[in-house]
């Protein structure tokens, strides 16, 4: 059965958890106790004991639609700082890291709690003291004592170490850092980054990042942003990266090993290709800049400062658009599919999504500007994309919209290519230059932060002066209209 909530009601549930680029605060903590504390048995006044604030131990989830312990309330990252020791992982299989997290209060905390998968944490601070933590199963509580509060950035610091399996098996919806004799990597979307880094994981608490990442001399690290330097000590060797624009924990890019770093020139970003053991050089990487001039027509200036590859001989069904840095299987190098992950540097990277339900915004976005490329490329035209996509998706549809994917089934391709098509049937309803309009202001008005369903129906009514919750309504819930 498909529910089919109409888009008024969606507007009313994405307002209320407050998924529009800032985290929700604690409603779901305790209130706070009073600050002060009564004797009992005597008539003198109630000597106040402090004046300290108290705070909310604020709650684990953000109350995600699909995930709803993703992310936690009560604060929000300003920025992280990673160091990470990869030195021994072809041989112990174990890495060990310092994450430091600087976070803006939302209210006044006497607890809080991060994400950290399997880590092992060992040591905790607080703004340089010594915090009490305990962990149940992937969230970590953090006692900082004294409170926390709204106004005051707070920096904490985890001491941690993990492990790094051989076997991990991927598919969309899993994630997690692999590893075989030669390459380490790591696969974020949509909850795979705290196999190997803590932090806050959910689309909307993005930050720059700083990284440092520790390797054998002659290894290479990959990651995203600015290289800023390499510093070499004997039998180690250290890359310093740097993500000046903020970036979504699933989106963090990694890699160690065996890696081949290609330096390209490109004008106004950084572009560094990676090759992973047995990877050769690929023609269509050479197009990567093509590919992103292509989109400026339509989505202005690329969003941020660095794009390039990182093409691995693994399986891992297919490519992800980690930022400034797309993942690549081998197989998955052609033009549409990296067409496809340059797209999402604007739609998904750039603009992420509120709520992990609000996927059809990265894919449906991300696939109707492949199908442009392609077209302007002399592949498929793009009313032939949308032909085939249609009736791809009457014939093998999973019997749901795009704007309604279980959490077990959210990469299914009628996200991909019914997301498209609800794109495609807005541009026939509001003609091209609207339609155009609407795909700019998109990634302007929403540069480096998150939207939803509703703001984006919101902006074309806007841009197009016409009422258009009945059209999404049809295209992502329920049953596929006809094509317009
Ligand atoms: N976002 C990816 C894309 O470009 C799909 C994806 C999601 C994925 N999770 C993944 C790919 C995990 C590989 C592994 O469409
Ligand atoms: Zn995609």
């Amino acid at each position: 059965m498909s529910s089919r909530a109409p888009i008024a009601v969606l507007a009313a549930a994405l307002a209320f958890s407050g998924c529009t680029g800032s985290d929700a605060p604690g409603t779901t903590a305790p209130a706070a106790t009073a600050g002060t504390s009564t004797t009992v048995g005597t008539t003198e006044p109630p000597p106040v004991t402090s004046t300290i604030p108290q705070g909310v131990h604020a709650g684990e989830g953000l109350g995600d639609t699909l995930f709803p312990k993703a992310g936690n309330e009560g604060y929000d990252v300003q920025s992280v700082d990673l160091e990470l020791d990869f030195t021994e992982v072809f041989e112990t299989g174990r890495f060990s890291g310092v994450v430091t997290l600087r976070i803006d209060p939302l209210v006044a905390l006497d607890s809080f709690v991060i994400d950290a998968g399997d880590l092992s944490l060992s040591d905790v601070s607080v703004d340089d003291e010594s915090a009490a933590f305990a962990t149940d199963s992937s969230q970590v509580r953090i006692d900082p004592v004294p409170v926390l509060v709204p106004g005051t950035v707070s920096v904490v610091r985890v001491v941690y170490s993990g492990s790094v399996p051989t076997d991990r098996a991927f598919r969309p919806g899993t994630g997690g850092i692999v590893r075989d004799e030669s390459l380490v990597f790591s696969i974020g979307e949509p909850e795979g980054s705290t196999t190997w880094m803590p932090g806050n994981d959910h689309p909307t608490d993005k930050a720059p990042y700083a990284i440092a990442v520790t390797v054998p001399t002659g290894m290479e690290a990959a990651a995203g942003g600015l290289l800023v330097s390499t510093l070499t000590e004997g039998p180690s060797t250290t890359f310093f990266f740097e993500h000046r624009l903020p970036v979504a924990t699933y989106l963090v890019p990694f890699a160690v090993g065996e890696l081949t770093r290609v330096d390209r020139s490109a004008e106004g970003y950084a572009w560094r290709d990676y090759l992973g053991p047995g990877v050769a050089e690929a023609a269509v990487l050479g197009r990567q800049d093509e590919m992103i001039r292509y989109f400026e027509q339509f989505l202005g200036p690329y969003p941020f400062e660095a794009n390039g590859a990182l093409v691995v001989d693994r399986d891992f069904w297919g490519a992800l658009e980690t930022q400034t840095l797309s993942t690549y299987e081998t197989n998955a190098v052609r033009g549409f599919v990296v067409a496809h992950e340059i797209a999402h540097q604007w739609v998904g990277n750039s603009v992420s999504v509120a709520d992990w339900s609000d996927i059809w915004l990265n894919e449906g976005f991300a696939t109707y500007l492949q199908w442009m490329w392609v077209d302007h490329d002399g592949g498929v035209s793009l009313d032939e994309a949308v032909a085939e996509a249609h009736a791809r998706m009457r014939s093998t549809g999973p019997g749901w919209g795009p704007g309604e994917p279980p959490a077990a089934d959210m990469f299914n391709r009628m996200v991909y290519d019914g997301g498209a098509l609800t794109l495609h049937a807005l541009r026939a309803e509001i003609g091209d230059e609207s339609f155009f309009e609407v795909l700019e202001r998109w990634v302007t008005d929403f540069a480096f932060s998150s939207a939803s369903t509703a703001d984006l129906v919101a902006l074309a009514e806007e841009v197009s002066g016409s009422g258009l919750g009945d059209l999404f309504d049809d295209w992502l819930f329920g049953d596929l209209p006809d094509l317009p």
